[in-house]
């Protein structure tokens, strides 16, 4: 029960910090295949360059997203995919996925939830004027980062004078914590 597939829209570092912590033997999981909805997105080549199968599919090219997502459900199946994991992956999860994989989805969100839900949660936080982020790893329902919660850790702000720090300082944290999790879900799949 260890077989996971990563969905990606963009640039791929957690997709990375994953592949190197199976490599590093930190966590015992087969790196199957990864989706992304972003034929020209960086994970794409750095999937490529790894030798790991990426499958690219746009929803404009379906007649609907029933369609777009029984396609990766087919892909996903031909895997035998255990679990799983969003990385990045700029579209919420319709009924066709999320009923074949019961709680064997989760996603990573680079604030504290419920705080900062949906797009640019760094933004949001800068906005809001907050000393305290994070980041936050959860169950994928139906809902925009509405899920259970499975992991969170905080950072302080107060000092970062720009969002390129912050978001340094938040990468640093998902690339450790998310391969720390995945270990930790597949086990209690077993
Ligand atoms: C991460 O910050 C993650 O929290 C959010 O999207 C970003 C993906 O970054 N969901 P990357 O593509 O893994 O570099």
């Amino acid at each position: 029960m260890n077989n996971i597939a990563i969905f990606a829209s963009g640039t791929g570092s957690n997709f990375e910090a994953i592949h190197k912590a199976i490599i590093d033997h930190k966590l015992q999981a087969n790196l199957c295949v990864v989706i992304c909805d972003q034929p020209q997105a960086l994970v794409v080549q750095k999937a490529n360059k790894r030798n790991i199968p990426v499958f690219s599919f746009q929803v404009k090219d379906y007649k609907n997203k029933k369609e777009y997502e029984t396609n990766i459900v087919q892909i996903l199946q031909q895997y035998h995919i255990d679990l799983i994991v969003l990385a990045g992956y700029m579209r919420l999860i319709g009924p066709t996925i999320l009923k074949q994989y019961p709680r064997r989805i989760i996603n990573i969100h680079p604030s504290l939830l419920p705080q900062f839900k949906g797009l640019d949660a760094v933004g949001q936080a800068m906005n809001a004027g907050v000393t305290t982020t994070g980041v936050t790893i959860h169950y994928v329902d139906e809902g925009m980062d509405t899920g259970e919660i499975i992991d969170q850790q905080s950072l302080d702000i107060s000092l970062c004078d720009t969002r390129e720090e912050i978001e340094f300082h938040i990468h640093e944290i998902e690339h450790k914590l998310y391969p720390k999790v995945i270990q930790k879900v597949l086990e209690e799949l077993q």
